[in-house]
């Protein structure tokens, strides 16, 4: 079965960066000219989904507003001849029906919001996108890249990369072995562990594909690390019955629910354009250490 659909859980209190998510939610903000959740949205689309899926909590309206037809600013930048603009903000707005938003009451943790979409999903292989870990490839983008795997192994993919070995606390962490160059098959995981504890420093980042049986174990709504339900530990109960991958994406990535991985996103896809490069290399070079 092909992967349509793709789940974007966008509930998340997003405290590292208060205030600024404090009427708004976090994956509204903006890396250079867009806000971090259309990047994801795009890959998805560059990907083949078809659906996606929006699980909002506060901040719902903007993101609504984002993806939805704006006639007063169509109709102004239509009368002043900005049709290059006009076309833009139109080819941003997806088919009607393709987007479905449910709601997370309580942010009980990312397993919690991505079982809320079981009903919307149901019974085949999906996506799931984390909108604040960006992603700078030098080819395709990585859920393309997944979904192409996914096609291979007919088994749940997550997008991997190796992190700093006192950096394990951060993520969930594999027990893997390698199969391929760029793929590993997971033995176990963790999430969160202390460096001390981490099996290894291969990091799970959010890019995931899933098979449906993963709702058996989302549904048991264990809390875990952080007092959060975890989609890491429900993966862990799906390893007890189906082969998981780890995929090591060629890549940088940035974590923007961080404020220094937010602005090196900034920077980084600010010089993927022409227009921006030249000025900041000149200013980068005027700051001193
Ligand atoms: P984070 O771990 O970054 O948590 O969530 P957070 O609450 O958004 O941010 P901080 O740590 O308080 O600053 C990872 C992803 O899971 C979503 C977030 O929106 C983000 O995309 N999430 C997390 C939910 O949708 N619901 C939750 O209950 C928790």
């Amino acid at each position: 079965m092909r992967v349509k659909k793709a789940v974007f859980p966008v509930a998340g209190l997003g405290t590292r960066f208060l205030p600024a998510t404090k009427a708004m939610a976090k994956e509204m903000l903006t890396v250079v000219d867009k806000p971090i959740i259309q990047y994801a949205v795009e890959e998805a689309f560059d990907a083949g989904i078809e659906q996606i899926i929006f699980v909002t909590g506060r901040g719902k309206k903007a993101l609504e507003d984002h993806f939805d037809r704006s006639y007063e600013l169509e109709t102004t930048l239509k009368s002043k001849g900005k049709t290059d603009l006009l076309h833009m903000l139109q080819d941003l707005v997806p088919r009607t029906g393709t987007i479905v938003y449910t709601r997370q009451h309580d942010p009980l943790g990312l397993g919690h919001a991505i079982w809320c979409a079981r009903d919307i999903v149901g019974d085949e292989p999906f996506a799931v996108l984390l909108a604040d870990d960006m992603i700078q490839t030098p080819g395709k983008p990585v859920l393309a890249e997944m979904v192409e795997k996914f096609d291979r192994f007919r088994a749940s993919i997550a997008a991997v990369m190796e992190v700093e070995k006192d950096q394990t606390d951060k993520y969930g962490i594999l027990d893997a072995v390698s199969l391929e160059e760029d793929i590993v098959k997971i033995k176990d995981m963790v999430e969160k562990p202390d460096p001390e504890d981490a099996p290894s420093n291969l990091a799970i980042v959010g890019r995931y594909i899933l098979t449906p049986k993963i709702w058996d174990y989302l549904g048991r709504k264990q809390a875990g690390a952080g007092g959060e339900i975890q989609l890491t530990d429900a993966m862990k109960g799906l390893l007890t019955e189906q082969p998981i991958f780890g995929y090591k994406f060629k890549g940088t990535r940035f974590d923007c629910g961080d404020k220094v991985g937010f602005q090196m996103a900034n920077l980084a896809f600010s010089l993927e354009r022409p227009e921006m490069r030249g000025k900041l290399l000149d200013f980068i070079k005027t700051i001193k250490s």
